[in-house]
């Protein structure tokens, strides 16, 4: 603030026009606030972004005080051409946003006074900054929640789409990274599709507890004008299942509730965290001692010293921006745990972790569906350009390690041994192989027998990949079968 303009709100506040945050609260102030103070209490500059859901809040509130006769019709239908405006210059990018203002709503405000004079001084009556913060940011993340929701849809129909392609390509499956059992590429896609499914279920919950309406809490005790709480609600949307308004219950808590953007950060985590585990695959299985797929090289680096590398930056990078997202987590966490009812401007630091979590979420999901799935070609109508499989290297793979050592000893039990015998007589079977060099299924029948006499020509069905594959033939097995059952039902859900 200049020295003039800190001495006229010194001595003789402006009652026209809210130009500075000063003027905001009246002559009460003897002095200015510093730069310093000024620059590390705004939020002007990351908060903006909620400037729909301020303007939609503030329309929703004045209807609702004209319609109660609090505020005549003629201010409401100023406020309503004063947010049209600013409305077109926010988009056009010729509203000019003031450090001084201190945050988006006193920001608005201000130039909806400049515009359209005492109603708008008016449009505050009967609300709070603290209420209205509150409805902005859960208005605005319920829209970002179902953007997220589409792309999580998008992701799992491209896993969806990888794993149709892939039902009988066979995959070593690992436990503690070492062989286990064979598997089917296309049912191992869809493990991921599973958690991304809970992760669009725990976003449409979170969603259900962040469309409640805070407005009309005011700063923390509700208020004397005879508001229509509900009718705001409906206005914004803010209903259930059944179109009924959904309101906070209770002012104090209505203010100062941060749960639903902790529960939103801890949803995104938690799929972050699925994108991460998906991500240190893609990295294993793209090195050159797996070379199980490759990657569209538009998602891969080079290096500036070693002219024959592809790095996988972008699965590398998810799987960094993880740790970015759980730390927003703690963050938020953090930020309510001290805090006394009921709003404490600590709650303006809910925003930065909030909005960054969004952003990379939003990225990540994205950009993940098109490096995994493909990129819809519309001369073709067919997606192109996702992760290549390399069918030979993972079926290579998955014939070293006596992967099918337990189809084995399940051959055995089926012969009539304990399956604690039969794991035994199996592992001098590996053994031998070991000694041999060769395969389970490259051992002679004659060598075979020698471990068990039960064992007949039949065994080498059972210990083929195929056959180890096709033998896991229950519900949520890798039998292609059962995979192409579980692809049906994907299908349908996301159809
Ligand atoms: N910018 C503030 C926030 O983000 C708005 C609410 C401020 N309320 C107050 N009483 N200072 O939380």
């Amino acid at each position: 603030m200049s020295k003039a303009q800190a001495t006229s709100a010194d001595s003789a506040p402006s009652h026209n026009q809210l130009d500075t945050k000063a003027q905001a609260w009246s002559a009460l102030f003897s002095e200015p606030m510093s730069d310093l103070v000024k620059r590390y209490t705004s939020s002007v500059f990351f908060d903006k972004r909620l400037w729909q859901a301020d303007i939609a809040g503030s329309l929703a509130h004045a209807e609702m005080l004209a319609a109660q006769g609090i505020i005549s019709a003629s201010d409401h239908a100023s406020i309503q051409r004063g947010m049209a405006q600013i409305t077109s210059e926010i988009e056009s990018g010729a509203f000019e946003w003031k450090l001084d203002l201190e945050d988006v709503h006193l920001n608005i405000e201000a130039r909806l006074t400049q515009l359209v004079g005492d109603a708008g001084k008016r449009l505050h009556t009967g609300r709070s900054r603290n209420d209205q913060v509150a409805t902005d940011v859960r208005l605005w993340l319920r829209g970002e929640i179902d953007l997220i929701g589409d792309l999580l849809k998008e992701l799992q129909v491209s896993l969806v789409d990888v794993a149709e392609q892939n039902v009988e390509v066979i995959l070593p499956g690992f436990t503690h990274l070492q062989v286990a059992q064979p598997v089917s590429f296309g049912h191992h896609m869809l493990a991921y599709v599973e958690m991304f499914k809970r992760d669009a279920e725990r976003m449409a919950d979170v969603r259900r507890r962040t469309n409640v309406l805070p407005l009309g809490s005011a700063a923390l005790a509700g208020t004397t004008y005879p508001l229509d709480r509900e009718r705001v609600a409906k206005t914004l949307g803010m209903v259930d299942a059944n179109g009924s308004p959904v309101v906070c219950q209770n002012s104090l808590d209505a203010v100062s509730d941060r749960d639903f953007a902790i529960e939103f950060t801890a949803a995104a985590s938690l799929c972050m965290v699925h994108v991460s585990r998906l991500s240190e695959e893609l990295i294993i299985w793209m090195s050159q001692n797996f070379g199980f797929i490759k990657i569209a090289d538009r998602f891969t680096t080079g290096s500036s010293i070693m002219p024959q590398k592809k790095n996988p930056d972008v699965p590398e990078l998810a799987r960094g921006k993880t740790g970015r997202v759980v730390g927003h987590l703690m963050g938020l966490i953090t930020l309510m745990k001290g805090q006394p009812l009921a709003y404490n401007k600590d709650n303006q630091e809910d925003k930065e972790p909030l909005f960054d979590t969004v952003d990379t979420l939003k990225d990540t999901l994205r950009i993940f569906a098109e490096m995994v799935g493909g990129q819809l070609n519309p001369a073709t109508g067919k997606k192109e350009g996702g992760i290549t499989v390399n069918a030979q290297a993972m079926e290579q793979a998955a014939l070293k390690g006596y992967a099918t050592a337990t189809d084995l000893a399940d051959y055995l039990v089926k012969k009539g041994l304990p399956f604690r015998d039969a794991h035994e007589t199996v592992a001098h079977a590996v053994k031998a192989a070991t000694t041999h060099a060769c395969d389970l299924s490259e051992l002679p029948l004659t060598v075979l027998q020698g471990f068990h006499p039960a064992i007949e020509k039949d065994v080498y069905e059972c210990l083929s990949l195929r056959g180890s594959l096709n033998a896991r033939n229950t519900l949520g097995g890798t039998a292609p079968a059962q995979v192409r059952a579980q692809l049906a039902r994907h299908r349908a859900r996301l159809a």
